[in-house]
Protein backbone atom coordinates (compact mmCIF):
# COMPACT_ATOMS: atom_id res chain seq x y z
CA UNK A 1 0.00 0.00 0.00
CA UNK A 2 2.51 2.44 1.19
CA UNK A 3 5.02 1.55 -1.89
CA UNK A 4 2.46 1.76 -4.16
CA UNK A 5 1.54 5.25 -2.84
CA UNK A 6 5.07 6.43 -3.37
CA UNK A 7 5.62 5.17 -6.35
CA UNK A 8 2.05 7.50 -7.39
CA UNK A 9 4.46 9.88 -5.65
CA UNK A 10 7.21 10.00 -7.33
CA UNK A 11 6.23 9.42 -11.05
CA UNK A 12 4.03 12.30 -10.22
CA UNK A 13 6.94 13.94 -9.29
CA UNK A 14 8.89 13.30 -12.33
CA UNK A 15 6.31 15.15 -14.46
CA UNK A 16 5.86 17.96 -12.17
CA UNK A 17 8.75 20.17 -10.85
CA UNK A 18 9.06 21.62 -7.84
CA UNK A 19 6.06 19.08 -6.34
CA UNK A 20 5.35 19.73 -2.90
CA UNK A 21 4.27 16.27 -0.86
CA UNK A 22 8.13 15.99 0.08
CA UNK A 23 7.80 19.28 2.17
CA UNK A 24 5.55 17.47 4.53
CA UNK A 25 5.91 18.80 8.00
CA UNK A 26 3.18 19.12 10.02
CA UNK A 27 1.71 22.96 10.54
CA UNK A 28 0.42 24.35 13.66
CA UNK A 29 -2.14 26.92 13.56
CA UNK A 30 -3.32 28.21 17.68
CA UNK A 31 -6.54 30.27 17.64
CA UNK A 32 -8.90 30.94 20.38
CA UNK A 33 -12.55 30.07 21.17
CA UNK A 34 -14.93 31.99 18.86
CA UNK A 35 -12.44 32.69 16.04
CA UNK A 36 -11.63 31.78 12.10
CA UNK A 37 -9.02 29.39 11.88
CA UNK A 38 -7.72 29.09 8.50
CA UNK A 39 -5.97 25.41 7.83
CA UNK A 40 -2.93 26.26 6.06
CA UNK A 41 -2.82 23.84 2.53
CA UNK A 42 -1.49 24.85 -0.91
CA UNK A 43 -1.12 23.21 -4.42
CA UNK A 44 1.42 24.51 -7.16
CA UNK A 45 -1.91 23.15 -9.85
CA UNK A 46 -5.44 25.70 -9.81
CA UNK A 47 -7.41 23.40 -7.88
CA UNK A 48 -10.73 24.01 -9.47
CA UNK A 49 -11.69 21.36 -10.55
CA UNK A 50 -9.50 18.95 -7.21
CA UNK A 51 -11.05 16.89 -5.20
CA UNK A 52 -10.73 18.04 -1.49
CA UNK A 53 -10.76 15.94 1.04
CA UNK A 54 -10.24 17.68 4.73
CA UNK A 55 -10.48 15.04 7.72
CA UNK A 56 -10.33 15.56 11.42
CA UNK A 57 -8.20 12.26 12.89
CA UNK A 58 -10.79 12.01 15.51
CA UNK A 59 -13.51 11.55 13.15
CA UNK A 60 -12.56 9.31 10.49
CA UNK A 61 -15.49 8.61 8.77
CA UNK A 62 -16.93 11.83 7.94
CA UNK A 63 -15.31 15.02 6.66
CA UNK A 64 -14.48 18.26 8.03
CA UNK A 65 -15.21 19.30 4.38
CA UNK A 66 -15.13 17.98 1.13
CA UNK A 67 -15.32 19.62 -2.66
CA UNK A 68 -15.60 17.18 -5.79
CA UNK A 69 -16.64 18.45 -9.16
CA UNK A 70 -16.37 22.02 -8.27
CA UNK A 71 -18.85 22.21 -5.47
CA UNK A 72 -19.07 21.64 -1.99
CA UNK A 73 -20.47 18.11 -0.67
CA UNK A 74 -22.23 18.11 2.87
CA UNK A 75 -23.73 14.59 2.68
CA UNK A 76 -21.27 13.14 4.11
CA UNK A 77 -19.61 15.99 6.56
CA UNK A 78 -19.71 15.80 10.19
CA UNK A 79 -22.44 17.53 11.48
CA UNK A 80 -20.56 19.55 14.09
CA UNK A 81 -18.53 21.15 11.29
CA UNK A 82 -21.89 22.03 9.35
CA UNK A 83 -21.69 25.89 8.10
CA UNK A 84 -18.84 26.57 9.74
CA UNK A 85 -16.29 25.51 6.93
CA UNK A 86 -15.36 26.82 3.49
CA UNK A 87 -12.57 26.68 0.79
CA UNK A 88 -12.31 30.45 -1.23
CA UNK A 89 -12.79 29.56 -4.89
CA UNK A 90 -10.69 32.14 -6.04
CA UNK A 91 -8.37 31.02 -4.02
CA UNK A 92 -8.22 27.61 -5.32
CA UNK A 93 -7.74 28.49 -8.54
CA UNK A 94 -4.24 29.97 -7.53
CA UNK A 95 -3.78 26.24 -5.61
CA UNK A 96 -4.41 27.92 -2.22
CA UNK A 97 -7.09 24.79 -0.91
CA UNK A 98 -6.68 26.35 3.03
CA UNK A 99 -9.71 25.55 5.06
CA UNK A 100 -11.74 28.72 6.69
CA UNK A 101 -13.14 27.50 10.07
CA UNK A 102 -15.40 29.56 11.84
CA UNK A 103 -16.85 29.71 15.03
CA UNK A 104 -14.39 27.54 16.49
CA UNK A 105 -14.70 25.75 19.54
CA UNK A 106 -12.33 23.51 22.14
CA UNK A 107 -13.94 20.85 20.35
CA UNK A 108 -12.40 21.55 17.37
CA UNK A 109 -8.71 21.14 18.31
CA UNK A 110 -6.79 18.12 17.09
CA UNK A 111 -4.96 17.19 13.89
CA UNK A 112 -6.12 17.55 10.16
CA UNK A 113 -5.89 16.05 7.13
CA UNK A 114 -6.12 17.95 3.34
CA UNK A 115 -5.83 15.29 0.94
CA UNK A 116 -6.13 16.99 -2.73
CA UNK A 117 -5.58 15.89 -5.71
CA UNK A 118 -6.29 17.07 -9.37
CA UNK A 119 -5.75 15.73 -12.73
CA UNK A 120 -3.98 18.07 -14.75
CA UNK A 121 -4.10 16.24 -18.02
CA UNK A 122 -5.69 12.91 -19.01
CA UNK A 123 -2.35 10.89 -17.76
CA UNK A 124 -1.42 13.06 -15.10
CA UNK A 125 -2.41 13.41 -11.05
CA UNK A 126 -1.02 15.88 -8.96
CA UNK A 127 -1.77 15.11 -5.37
CA UNK A 128 -1.11 17.01 -2.37
CA UNK A 129 -1.12 16.18 1.11
CA UNK A 130 -1.12 18.17 4.50
CA UNK A 131 -1.10 17.96 8.03
CA UNK A 132 -2.38 20.35 10.38
CA UNK A 133 -2.45 20.52 13.85
CA UNK A 134 -5.11 22.92 15.55
CA UNK A 135 -4.47 24.50 18.85
CA UNK A 136 -7.50 26.25 20.77
CA UNK A 137 -6.88 28.51 23.62
CA UNK A 138 -10.09 28.95 25.39
CA UNK A 139 -11.55 32.40 25.71
CA UNK A 140 -10.71 35.32 28.04
CA UNK A 141 -13.01 34.34 31.08
CA UNK A 142 -13.36 36.65 33.20
CA UNK A 143 -14.33 34.19 36.28
CA UNK A 144 -10.69 32.69 35.96
CA UNK A 145 -9.87 35.74 37.21
CA UNK A 146 -11.59 35.59 40.06
CA UNK A 147 -10.68 32.23 41.12
CA UNK A 148 -13.26 30.30 40.62
CA UNK A 149 -12.98 26.34 40.55
CA UNK A 150 -14.37 25.16 37.70
CA UNK A 151 -15.04 21.86 36.95
CA UNK A 152 -14.11 21.41 33.47
CA UNK A 153 -16.88 20.44 31.01
CA UNK A 154 -19.33 21.56 33.31
CA UNK A 155 -20.45 24.95 33.37
CA UNK A 156 -23.44 25.46 35.43
CA UNK A 157 -25.38 28.72 35.68
CA UNK A 158 -26.53 29.43 39.35
CA UNK A 159 -29.57 30.71 40.06
C1 LIG B 1 0.92 13.35 8.08
O1 LIG B 1 0.82 12.56 9.24
C2 LIG B 1 0.83 11.18 8.97
C3 LIG B 1 0.62 10.41 10.25
O2 LIG B 1 0.23 11.21 11.30
C4 LIG B 1 2.14 10.80 8.33
O3 LIG B 1 2.13 9.42 8.01
C5 LIG B 1 2.34 11.61 7.06
O4 LIG B 1 3.60 11.35 6.53
C6 LIG B 1 2.21 13.08 7.33
N1 LIG B 1 2.21 13.77 6.05
C7 LIG B 1 2.85 14.89 5.85
C8 LIG B 1 2.72 15.50 4.47
O5 LIG B 1 3.51 15.44 6.73
C1 LIG C 1 -21.21 31.81 14.37
O1 LIG C 1 -21.28 32.85 15.35
C2 LIG C 1 -22.07 33.96 14.95
C3 LIG C 1 -22.02 34.97 16.07
O2 LIG C 1 -20.73 35.16 16.52
C4 LIG C 1 -23.48 33.53 14.66
O3 LIG C 1 -24.22 34.63 14.18
C5 LIG C 1 -23.50 32.42 13.63
O4 LIG C 1 -24.81 31.95 13.45
C6 LIG C 1 -22.60 31.28 14.05
N1 LIG C 1 -22.56 30.30 12.96
C7 LIG C 1 -22.63 29.00 13.16
C8 LIG C 1 -22.60 28.15 11.93
O5 LIG C 1 -22.72 28.50 14.26
C1 LIG D 1 -5.61 31.06 1.38
O1 LIG D 1 -7.02 31.10 1.38
C2 LIG D 1 -7.60 31.53 2.59
C3 LIG D 1 -9.11 31.53 2.43
O2 LIG D 1 -9.61 30.23 2.31
C4 LIG D 1 -7.13 32.92 2.94
O3 LIG D 1 -7.66 33.32 4.20
C5 LIG D 1 -5.61 32.93 3.03
O4 LIG D 1 -5.17 34.26 3.24
C6 LIG D 1 -5.03 32.41 1.72
N1 LIG D 1 -3.57 32.33 1.89
C7 LIG D 1 -2.72 32.89 1.06
C8 LIG D 1 -1.27 32.75 1.40
O5 LIG D 1 -3.10 33.48 0.07
C1 LIG E 1 -8.70 27.52 -12.99
O1 LIG E 1 -9.53 26.56 -13.61
C2 LIG E 1 -10.86 27.02 -13.81
C3 LIG E 1 -11.68 25.85 -14.34
O2 LIG E 1 -11.00 25.17 -15.33
C4 LIG E 1 -10.86 28.20 -14.75
O3 LIG E 1 -12.17 28.68 -14.92
C5 LIG E 1 -9.99 29.31 -14.15
O4 LIG E 1 -9.89 30.38 -15.05
C6 LIG E 1 -8.61 28.78 -13.82
N1 LIG E 1 -7.89 29.82 -13.09
C7 LIG E 1 -6.63 30.14 -13.33
C8 LIG E 1 -6.03 31.19 -12.48
O5 LIG E 1 -5.98 29.56 -14.17
C1 LIG F 1 -1.68 14.98 16.82
O1 LIG F 1 -0.51 14.44 16.23
C2 LIG F 1 0.63 14.49 17.08
C3 LIG F 1 1.80 13.95 16.31
O2 LIG F 1 1.92 14.57 15.07
C4 LIG F 1 0.37 13.68 18.32
O3 LIG F 1 1.46 13.82 19.21
C5 LIG F 1 -0.90 14.20 19.02
O4 LIG F 1 -1.21 13.37 20.11
C6 LIG F 1 -2.06 14.22 18.06
N1 LIG F 1 -3.19 14.87 18.72
C7 LIG F 1 -4.42 14.34 18.74
C8 LIG F 1 -5.47 15.14 19.43
O5 LIG F 1 -4.67 13.28 18.22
Amino acid sequence: MKSILLVLLSSVALNFTGNCDVIGSTQTVKVKVNDVAILPCFSTSNMTNAIVKWKQEQSNKKYVHFYRSGDDNVDDQDENFRGRTSLSRKEMSGGNVSLKLTNVTELDAGNYTCDARVETSPETVQHRKCNVTLIVEPEKDPAVDRKQVRVPGTTQKRK
